[in-house]
């Protein structure tokens, strides 16, 4: 308890000074709370405003993917390069250390799988999110998709309302399926929906054409999947294509973990995001990690 006696009067109020604001560095989330707030400066760098999230969520639609036999002794050893990683509940419980001390986007919804018919999902309990300390809870919203188009958006609709309740904020991810496109049109509608029923962030693909509109036509941040694996460069590529064209990062899976170097590539990946790199120099970390285990620069490791 607080001393009554001896204590030195309170005299520096700054008079003439006005408290200090700060502005909140992600676009379309400067009127959210607190906790969403706090949460999302643990997955996205305030200094870039970007991050590199690692994704290992396949299994729940896909099972064993190649790279994710065994996430003990594939994905555990990436996980400290990454600014979130993004997984099941299941994977989180059973595999993944809980002393890594990364923010988690939990993958928060389940249901079908590869083998019948995506997107038919069911959300987790609110209070297991807040039990695993998930700073982001990721939702697939399956836009034009005939049979799950209504159901997805009332999934998003449901987590962004609980995540509020308890100041975790969304992650609306656009679903992949065989008849939904990747065009500019196609992915400004689906992530434009998305933010309008309040996610805070939006997880979708790279288009080749007019990417930069798709991203302003979004009111809030979005990061970009990688996508089936591709030749280390082109996956690059890709990537700084994307943030050239202004998203706040990537939510990458397969064209890291499916890497003949992942360590290289997720260094590579981070070298485009946060520090500027062209395609050439991220490339040549990935090479140099690749060949020598260890990076060509001192900042590829400033994690
Ligand atoms: C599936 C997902 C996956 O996490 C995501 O697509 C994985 O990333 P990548 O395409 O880079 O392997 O959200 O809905």
């Amino acid at each position: 308890m607080a001393d009554n006696e001896g204590n030195i009067d309170a005299k520096d109020f700054g008079i003439g000074i006005p408290q200090k604001q700060e502005g909140f560095f992600l676009k379309g989330n400067e009127n959210a709370c607190y906790g969403i707030k706090s949460r999302l400066a643990q997955v996205f760098n305030p200094r870039s405003g970007r991050a590199v999230m690692l994704a290992f969520d396949h299994g729940f639609i896909m099972g064993p993917t190649s790279g994710l036999e065994r996430i003990d002794l594939t994905i555990n050893p990436l996980i400290e390069y990454a600014d979130c990683i993004m997984c099941t509940r299941g994977i989180l419980r059973s595999i993944v250390p809980p002393t890594c001390n990364k923010p988690v986007s939990l993958r928060f919804d389940s249901g079908t799988t590869i083998l019948t018919s995506l997107n038919d999902e069911t959300l987790e309990d609110i209070e297991d999110a807040v039990r695993l300390n998930a700073s982001l809870l990721a939702v697939m919203v399956a836009i034009g998709d005939p049979d799950h188009e209504g159901s997805t958006i009332r999934n998003l609709t449901k987590t962004v309302d609980m995540g509020l309740r308890y100041g975790i904020p969304t992650l609306g991810v656009t679903a992949v399926g065989k008849n939904l496109t990747r065009d500019a049109r196609y992915l400004s509608l689906a992530t434009r929906v998305c933010a309008e029923n309040g996610a805070n962030v939006i997880k979708t693909y790279y288009c080749d054409e007019h990417f930069d509109q798709v991203v302003n036509s979004c009111p809030v941040p979005i990061v970009i999947a990688g996508g089936k694996k591709l030749p280390e460069r082109d996956a690059l590529t890709l990537a700084k294509n994307a943030i050239d064209q202004g998203a706040a990062g990537v939510d990458m899976g397969r064209n890291i973990f499916q890497s003949d170097s992942p360590v290289g590539m997720i260094l590579a990946v981070r070298e485009v995001v946060h520090n500027g790199a062209t395609v050439d120099q991220a490339y040549d970390c990935y090479q140099t990690y690749k060949a020598e285990g260890k990076c060509p620069n001192a900042c590829c490791c400033n994690k």
